[in-house]
């Protein structure tokens, strides 16, 4: 390894400022004032993924953005290891909330990134884990290192939904043909305290509209006489959950993994302290369903959060209104083995059933995601541990994660593969957020952690 470690430090300063171009580009999958952005972040992978010394580099085009798909295929008896990663990023408002502009990157020192951290949007979430595969790539191209067959798929729509993704794999699966899938779109404890992500959260995600009056009324003139939506609708989102922050929707919990005696001490064995976490985000209180820990809560069980509300009047000043209507974008996280149209439907049937008749009510599905588990005893893992172990002088503990990567279900049903879920983040590097960083640390070690497990990954498949 002392040849690409040598390589990597090298070109340390080139690889730092290839992903500081590509984060000035402002790929907003979700918004369409941003395609010719978009297209043109594919183009410059494509360009990049040429460079390193891939072959068979194509922009796919997709019924939305495109995804880009490269491979390199050195020995037909070699295990072949299928990359995974998105180019998209999150839309980067509320922009006032930023402390320097989202896509012009800076280099600042944080308390968690003492040695520097790069301040843009998909700095972490995924255009900087995303391209340690390419330097890792290149880095054992240039180093005539390269252990295993590699192809890279690389989308433009995950934080989307990934619908056209999954087109794309069902229409491709020779070509996708691979032993494993390697991701880096999670995180890590803490930068001296390595893990592997073991579980992923599924989703439903719904909107709904409460409608009262046929038109925006004078709240003195009705007010008190007819149904405003707005009151209804948060009486109607309280009785989402009892007052043991349990979820209230008949049948929601019948499908839920439930973890035994010695499953819950292993995780809590993970180090994680509730006052450093208060103080990370300034809570005097911590919150969640009764009987679980913090770290339970937001990773074996499932979850039920309003995004957004709106209705009647946010302007300046008073308005003295009753809105005809009011709405609100609701997520549910969901574990093993929840389905997501089923919670779609029972929050549907639930929503309907508690609408008092004044009021009609309407549920809008959106984009739903199946939980996912990795097992530890494959080698896709024990690659994973070891490569960590390597290069981090610890070995890393499997934690399962709050946040859902939808496509990796799809990848099991459909190609038949495992994913490792070799991210590098922090949970503090505000990824969706305002001020999103990733540390410089973790980007290098990203780079010189993934040829270790291709090393080990094509050890334990020959072996
Ligand atoms: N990379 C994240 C998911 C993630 C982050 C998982 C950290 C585990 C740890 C991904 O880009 C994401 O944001 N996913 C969305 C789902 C999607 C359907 C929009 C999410 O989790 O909200
Ligand atoms: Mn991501
Ligand atoms: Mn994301």
């Amino acid at each position: 390894m002392s040849n690409i470690n040598n390589y990597i430090s090298e070109n340390k300063e080139r690889f730092l400022n290839e992903l500081l171009d590509l984060l000035k580009i402002p790929s907003v999958s979700a918004d369409s004032a941003y395609d010719a952005d978009t297209a043109k972040t594919a183009e410059e992978v494509k360009k990049r993924l040429v460079e390193a010394g891939a072959d068979n580099v194509e922009i796919c085009a997709t019924a939305g953005h495109p995804i880009v798909y490269a491979d390199k295929i050195i020995d037909t008896n070699l295990p072949t290891v299928l990359v995974y990663g998105h180019y998209d990023v999150q839309p980067a408002d509320p922009i006032d909330l930023w402390d320097s502009p989202p896509f012009e990157p800076v280099i600042k020192p944080t308390e968690n990134h003492p040695e520097g951290a790069i301040f843009a949007r998909g700095s972490c979430d995924d255009k900087g884990q995303m391209y340690m595969h390419v330097k890792a790539f290149e880095s054992m191209m240039k180093t005539d290192s390269l252990p295993c067959n590699v192809k890279f798929m690389i989308e433009g729509e995950e934080e989307v939904g990934s619908e056209n993704l999954g087109t794309f794999v069902k229409e491709n699966k020779e070509r996708l043909e691979a032993d494993v899938i390697l991701i880096s779109d999670t995180g890590i404890i803490a930068n001296d305290t390595p893990s592997i992500t073991v579980g992923l959260r599924g989703l439903s995600y719904v909107e709904v509209e409460v409608t009262g009056p046929n038109r925006d009324l004078h709240s003195g003139l009705y007010g008190g006489a007819v149904a405003n939506p707005i009151n209804i609708l948060c009486e109607m989102i309280a009785k989402m959950r009892d007052d043991k922050n349990h979820i209230a929707i008949p049948g929601f919990y019948d499908d839920v993994e439930i973890l035994t005696d010695e499953e819950r001490a292993e995780m809590a064995k993970a180090p994680f302290s509730v006052e450093e976490y208060k103080k990370a985000l300034d809570l005097s209180d911590i919150d969640g369903e009764e009987g679980y820990t913090t770290n339970e809560r937001n990773s074996i069980r499932p979850t039920i959060d309003v995004n957004g509300i709106w209705g009647g009047y946010t302007g300046e000043g008073a308005k003295t209104v009753i809105a005809s209507k009011a709405y609100a974008k609701i997520s549910m996280r969901l574990v093993p083995h929840q389905n997501s149209e089923k919670i779609t439907e029972l929050f549907t049937t639930y929503f309907n059933s508690i609408a008092p008749a004044s009021v009609k009510v309407k549920v809008t599905p959106h984009h739903g995601g199946t939980p996912y588990v990795t097992p530890t005893n494959f080698i896709g893992y024990k690659a994973a541990k070891q490569a960590m172990q390597d290069s981090f002088g610890k070995t890393p503990i499997p934690i399962r994660s709050g946040g859902s990567i939808p496509i990796v279900a799809l990848f099991e049903e459909e190609l038949g593969l495992k994913s490792v879920l070799f991210g590098f983040g922090l949970d503090s590097d505000a990824i969706h957020s305002p001020n999103e960083h990733y540390g410089v640390f973790n980007y290098f070690k990203g780079i010189e952690t993934i040829p270790l497990f291709y090393k080990y990954f094509a050890e334990y498949h020959n072996a």
